[in-house]
This record gives C-alpha cells, structure tokens and sequence, in this order.
C-alpha cells in the first residue's frame, strides 16, 4: 500500500503528505511512483514468456515525469493525438514501441507518427487506412496497422466510457471488418500485422472482455485462413480500478492468465493498453478545508479542489473517498464536500460521511491518478494546481502551480 496512516498521519511512500501540503501548497496532486511501477510490472511479468508490449495508455495521465518513468521501466505507450506522441518522446519513451489509436486521426497527426516511426496504428475505419496509406506513401515508408474491431459486447460501465457496442463510434463493426481487411491488400504501403479491440473502461468484471478476446480469436483464425499475417493482438485498456472500499477490483495477474488461456498456442504477440489501472490508484488530490457551512437541512464541506480540479464527480458521478491526513477520532459528519466553482455540478462527494473536518484541515480526494489532472481545465479562471511525485522519503514538484500569468498566455486584447 503506497498511502497508509503513521501515527495518524497519512503518507505516501515514506513522506507525510502534510508536508507536500505545506511546501507545494494545495489543492495539489501528490503520485507514488511505487504504485506506478508495481502496476506496471504486475503486467509486464504476467505476461512473461511471451512475446508481448504492454503500451500505457498516455490519456489517463500524461505528465512527463510519469511518462519518464515508465519508459525507464522499459513501458510502450497508446496514444490518441499527435500531442501525446509529442510528449512520450519528450519524456525519452521509444516511438517504435508506440500504437496510435482513436477514431479521428488527422493528416498532420499520421504524418507527424510516420516521422517518428511508431509501431503501429489502430485504425478505425476505411477512410483513415487511405489516408495512412497516402501519407506512408509520400514518406516512402510502410507501416503496420490493426483494425480497431467493435466486437458488440456491453462492457458494463458508465455509458460515457463503455465503446464496444454496435452503436459506438469506435472501431469496425465485427461483421464487416474481414471486407475491410480484404480490401486493404490494395495500399501498398500497409501491412495487416494485428487485431485489436477495446471495449470500455473501469471494468469490475473481465467477463466481458473475455467473451471479446474469444470473438477476436476466432477471427484471427478466418483472417489467417485467408492469407492475412496477422502477428498481434492489442486487447485493449479497460481494467478497473476500486474507487470504493466494497470495489472488488480485478486482480492484474489473475486478468493476465486468463488473457493469455485464451491466446494459448495461437502464436500471437500480445499488446495491452493499460490506463487506470496503472496511474489511478497512484493518486491524491491533496486539499485544504476552506469553510464549513450549515443550511439546518444540509451540512456543506468547502474545500479549494474544485470540479476543475477534478471533473470525474461532476461527469461520471464517479466516486472518490475522502480522507482527513490527520486522524482525529472525532465522530464523522454526513456532508457533500464542494469546491468554490459557480455551479451546483461542483462536488467531490454528496451526502457522505467524512471525517468532521474543520477550516484549515487537510483531506485527500483517493484513487485520482488517472482521468484527474489530464480532465482539470482553468473553469472559474482558476490556475491548475501542480504536481508531485514521490520516491521513497523523496518528492519533487515535477508540474508547477499554474499562475495568473499562464492564464492570459497567447491571448490578445
Ligand atoms: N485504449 C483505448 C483505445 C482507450 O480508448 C482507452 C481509454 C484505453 C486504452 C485506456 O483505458 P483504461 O485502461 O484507462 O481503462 N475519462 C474517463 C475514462 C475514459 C477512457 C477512455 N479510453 C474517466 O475518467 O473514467
């Protein structure tokens, strides 16, 4: 465990987050590098003995430290925007071990991947593979690619991040993608190396994405019948994370065996695009009590993170516990826990029992690793709040607080 109570105080690692709270000021994000790593390998040894690539999904968090430090863990990367390719390489991540995903890839964007020689695209449709093919063309360079399959299986999660039913936008309907294939021996600069699918994310269950690696394999075996080369499964992201305390997350190495059961003798590399559940439990959002307030009927926790902060309340109705960094055992208070934005959206927890805080208490918002910082925005005008990454009994700001100058950067009167 990388967040844990000494003497009730709350630590990361072997620093007391009071302190970071102290020097870097709050709301601030405070990460474990330890959690990071530890996710990280739980994939990379369950998937020993194979050829495999576990590429992390840079949109759950793409802060360049962290970045960095799974590139030195020897991690690929998933991307979905010539921004994120932008920032693996700044963060000294190697292009060849990066697949590009995403529905709407642009001109600039292939292009851009195609000079830094990525391994690989996920394509989603039949226009995108002219228009790789085009631009490889130009380079004189070929590339690999693997059809995104939308394989219709309920994901069961948030409609907003369940995407691998018929009606979503992404991938290539399962019925149809054979045709695309078919038809893609024509681009010459193309090559159909892989398979891939991704069917939602923050999973409790692996059924599901069981039942699409089975549909994925058996379509490896009508591709190959047919003459195609296919060489690697990319499984996708998609496994949950507890956010609460009754969560029974999947176990990483338990998901891994059953992936590799039904890859077994199938001679296929694997690839895995892991977000959340690398970065999320990683995470704290560290913030500072500002006010308490009562309406007679409801009982408010003021605090200075914000819904810009940290929007997965507002959008998912997600939930995050919060927790004091100093244990009091004071009786707790049901109470919702809001930020200063102008709306009623603006919360990080409704009706809950929190600790009974008062002005100037610190309280850490749990399991924001992922989807936080990458989703806060400068609503209400406010600067982002920095972050931190701790090692052991170090830590080090590796993002500043955003000022009032960074604001206004790039704007004319
Ligand atoms: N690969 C692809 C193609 C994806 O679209 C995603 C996530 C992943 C991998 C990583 O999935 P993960 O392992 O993190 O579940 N903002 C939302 C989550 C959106 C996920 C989008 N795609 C949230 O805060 O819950």
């Amino acid at each position: 465990m990388s967040f844990t109570y000494e003497q009730s105080a709350l630590y990361c690692e072997a620093v007391a987050l009071a302190d970071i709270a102290a020097r870097a000021g709050t709301p601030v994000y405070v990460y474990s590098s330890q959690s990071i790593l530890d996710s990280f390998r739980a994939y990379d040894d369950a998937l020993t003995g194979i050829p495999h690539m576990v590429c992390y999904a840079v949109k759950a968090n793409s802060t360049l430290a962290i970045l960095s430090l799974l590139a030195k863990a020897g991690s690929g990367f998933d991307i979905v925007s010539g921004g994120e390719l932008f920032r693996v390489v700044k963060a000294g991540g190697d292009p060849s071990r990066v697949v590009f995903s995403g529905v709407g890839k642009t001109p600039e964007e292939v292009d851009y991947a195609l000079a830094q020689g990525i391994h690989s695209f996920n394509a989603e449709s039949e226009a995108e593979l002219s228009l790789i093919d085009a631009i490889a063309n130009r380079r004189g360079v070929k590339v690999s690619f693997a059809l995104r399959v939308n394989p219709d299986v309920d994901a069961v999660t948030h409609p907003y991040t369940a995407t691998g039913l018929r009606d979503h936008k992404f991938g290539i309907d399962i019925s149809d993608v054979e045709g695309v294939y078919e038809r893609a021996r024509s681009l010459k600069n193309l090559v159909a190396h892989g398979v891939s699918c991704h069917i939602g994310s923050q999973l409790l269950s692996t059924s599901p994405m069981m039942d699409a690696s089975d549909k994925m394999m058996a379509l490896v075996g009508r591709l190959r019948a047919s003459g195609h080369c296919i060489q690697y499964f990319d499984a996708g992201g998609g496994l949950g994370v507890s956010y609460k305390p009754a969560d029974q997350a999947p176990e990483i190495g338990q998901f891994i065996a059953s992936l590799r059961a039904k890859l077994a003798a199938k001679d296929l590399k694997v690839m895995i695009e892991p977000g959340r559940s690398i970065v999320g439990p990683a995470g704290v959002l560290l913030t500072r009590v500002l006010y308490r307030k009562s309406t007679g009927r409801k009982e408010f926790v003021i605090v200075d993170a914000a819904m810009n902060d940290l929007i997965r309340p507002a959008l998912y109705q997600s939930h995050h516990e919060i927790i004091p960094l100093r244990e009091t055992g004071r009786a707790g208070v049901v109470a919702d826990v809001v930020g200063p934005v102008c709306e009623t959206g603006d919360f990080l927890a409704r009706g809950r029992t929190v600790a009974n805080v008062m002005p100037g208490d610190l309280m850490a918002v749990c399991t924001v690793g992922a989807y936080g910082f990458v989703q806060a925005s400068n609503y209400n005008s406010r600067t982002r709040p920095p972050e931190v990454l701790v090692e052991g009994s170090q830590w080090r700001v590796v993002r500043t607080r955003e000022t009032y100058d960074d604001l206004i950067r790039g704007e004319q009167i």
